[in-house]
């Protein structure tokens, strides 16, 4: 797909970014200003600190990525939900004043589209990688846990979703119990290699009525139940005992387990030609692996995004802007709004924040 240079813009939550991707996809530049900072002293995101944040970082983010670009962008693409109300719309009146000033046209993206298309996302100058046909794509972020059909320049269409807490949340909540920063899936990540996953026994709810779909709530009270049963609440800082990496070992298999258990009959069922999986928690290294280990004995081909593009950021956004632009979409900058609850389109996309 040879397409227009395309700028994108992202502020559904705790990051500002701004990219700029040529007509092929591949990514020129990729900017991000982090809030973890801000929000960190309280332990999660505060949703009128993201928007101050977001209008401070962003104006001077575009001015950066504008200098820097090879070219003027064709083509402006921003999120428009799911994400926080005020925050997401920071980054659609700045698109909508940019697009209407330049006379370009505008592409509102689902925040969860842009997770999608972050495999095919490449940051080496060559062409990238357009969705081939059938891609069988999990999407595993501190908002959303779900799987998806996808490619052929069609819509995603969900196959299975998390009925209750997202995959990364459950991380954030159980570190945040034994004192670890936020965000928690990064520090679980490292210290769950120092753990034995067999040590602590944790339950792997079945939703009887929905096989494709998952549930970490059961799971995240239990991993906190065992943490005050051991009295470990807090221990986690300097000179955890061992207890406190096994019980994290433990965890991260069991929700690592839990997001893949869906595969094989999905597999089965939708004859996908490749897999994928995207979002913040595709950076977590036993998840990469075991979907690997899947695809192989699957016989299905595993496209991994690089590490850097799994949490959010704009190349993801301008890429799904690219492919949403040509399959005809365009949006008004005048009437675009923000959609914080939920995809505005097919009810594939609909999810529950
Ligand atoms: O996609 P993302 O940046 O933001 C949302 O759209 O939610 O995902 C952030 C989530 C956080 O919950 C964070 O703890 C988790 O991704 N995360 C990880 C890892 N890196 C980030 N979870 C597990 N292992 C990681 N290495
Ligand atoms: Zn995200």
């Amino acid at each position: 797909m040879s397409g227009p240079r395309t700028l994108g813009i992202e502020s559904s939550c705790d990051e500002t970014s701004v990219a700029v991707l040529d007509g092929d996809g591949s990514v020129e530049i990729n900017l991000l200003a982090s809030q973890i900072a801000a929000h960190a002293p309280f332990g999660g995101v505060v949703p009128e600190l993201a928007s101050r944040e977001h209008l401070k970082a962003l104006p001077k983010l575009v001015a950066a990525a504008l200098e820097r670009a090879s070219g003027d962008p064709e083509l402006v693409a921003v999120t428009a939900g799911p994400g926080l109300v005020g925050a997401l719309l920071v980054g659609i009146r700045f698109a909508a004043a940019f697009a209407w000033g330049r006379r370009l046209p505008l592409v509102a993206v689902d925040h969860l589209e842009g997770h999608l298309e972050s495999p095919f996302l490449s940051l080496t100058g060559e062409r990238a990688r357009p969705a081939a046909e059938r891609v069988l794509a999990l999407v595993a972020s501190g908002g959303h846990s779900s799987w998806y059909l996808m490619g052929g320049g069609e819509r995603p269409e969900r196959l299975g979703r998390t009925r209750d807490d997202a995959a990364g949340e459950a991380f954030d909540k159980v570190a945040q119990v034994l004192g670890l920063p936020y965000p928690g899936g990064p520090v679980v990540d490292r210290m769950a290699r120092r753990g034995t996953q067999t040590a602590v026994p944790l339950p792997l709810p079945r939703l009887k009525d929905a096989p494709f779909d998952f549930s970490f709530s059961g799971l995240k009270s239990a991993a906190i139940r065992w943490i005050r049963e051991h009295g470990l609440e807090g221990r986690g800082g300097s000179e955890p005992p061992q207890e406190v990496y096994d019980l994290l070992a433990s965890f991260e298999l069991a929700v690592v387990d839990q997001l893949l258990r869906p595969l094989p009959e999905l597999a089965g069922l939708h004859r996908p030609r490749l897999l994928t999986v995207s979002g913040g928690v595709a950076a977590n290294r036993l998840l990469r692996r075991r979907l690997e280990a899947a695809g192989k004995e699957l016989g299905i081909e595993t496209l991994l995004p690089p590490s850097e593009l799994t949490t959010d950021n704009a190349a993801m956004i301008a890429r799904a802007g690219q492919v949403a632009f040509a399959r005809g979409e365009r949006h008004d900058p005048r009437r675009l709004d923000a959609r914080p609850r939920r995809a505005w389109q097919p009810p594939g996309m609909r999810t529950s924040r």
